[in-house]
């Protein structure tokens, strides 16, 4: 039985509060941190680092399916990644595309809707052309969403947001009025999708370096000192145990306060 299915139970039969498993978060979002360390410390090349890193992100998206979240979005490569070393950022755009093209029938399979976010107009147009590819083959998938975060950076995002908001006023077909958060979030990459409950970043880093800035608004947010390489479902079930003793308020107060 899933964590899900647990948690349906607990809710179906009235188990008390005590007695049922936390309740699981809708969207998590994970900033996938570490990969060059763990190479490092092994006396490998940091791009033996990331290519562990796709294992551990099967791993992690296989065990995310079985406990039953629903939205999973993974940084993969940041608009400032642009600044490492040519050799490291070609590596990365070949893993993505290795992933795709070796994972897209599985995820299929598996019933998941992959989207991207991010800015693909940098992107070499074999790679634009798989991610096209994945979003058309799963857009009907109900099953679980993967958005991997690609080329992708909460600044741009929202400038770009803002453009196009300006673009329809200076076109007379909205008034400043009109511009909500609502209208905002609406034009961003993650138009539709419910705002992640919970971030996790590895590695013991403690920032966002430009990740959901917008979505993440109240989401939990969640540290863990293991290198993403290490990441797998044991990992994950403590960020969700860490997830399920917070207490989500909203500006509001305290239950029972
Ligand atoms: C995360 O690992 C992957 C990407 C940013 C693409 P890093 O490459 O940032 O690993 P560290 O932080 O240098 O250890
Ligand atoms: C964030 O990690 C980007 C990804 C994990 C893809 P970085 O390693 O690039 O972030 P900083 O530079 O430590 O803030
Ligand atoms: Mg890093």
């Amino acid at each position: 039985m899933t964590m899900a299915d647990r948690q349906g139970l607990a809710q179906d039969t009235g188990v008390a509060a005590a007695a049922a498993p936390a309740a699981l978060p809708r969207h998590i979002a994970i900033i996938m941190d570490g990969n060059g360390r763990w190479a490092t410390q092994r006396g490998l090349p940091r791009v033996e680092g990331h290519r562990r890193g796709v294992e551990a992100l099967r791993r992690t998206l296989k065990a995310a399916r079985d406990i039953g979240i629903e939205i999973v979005t993974v940084y993969s490569f940041s608009s400032e990644n642009w600044s490492r070393p040519p050799a490291e950022v070609s590596a990365l755009m070949g893993l993505l595309k290795r992933f795709i093209r070796n994972d897209l029938a599985e995820l299929h399979e598996a019933n998941v809707r992959v989207r991207i976010a991010g800015d693909r107009t940098a992107l070499d147009p074999d790679i634009r052309a798989l991610l096209v590819e994945a979003e058309a083959l799963t857009a009907r998938n109900l099953g679980q969403t993967l958005i991997v975060a690609f080329n992708y950076g909460s600044r741009q995002e929202i400038a770009a947001a803002a453009r196009a908001l300006a673009e329809e006023v200076a076109r007379g077909e909205r008034t400043p009025e009109s511009i909500t958060p609502e209208a905002i979030e609406a034009r961003l990459n993650t138009a539709g999708i419910p705002d992640p409950d919970l971030v996790i970043r590895t590695s013991g880093e403690m920032r966002l370096s430009n990740f959901l800035m917008w979505q993440a608004a109240y989401a939990e947010l969640v540290f863990q000192p293991v290198l993403w390489p290490d990441y797998g479902r044991e990992a994950l079930e403590e960020a969700l145990a860490e997830y399920g003793r917070r207490e989500r308020r909203y500006g509001g107060l305290a239950a029972g306060r």
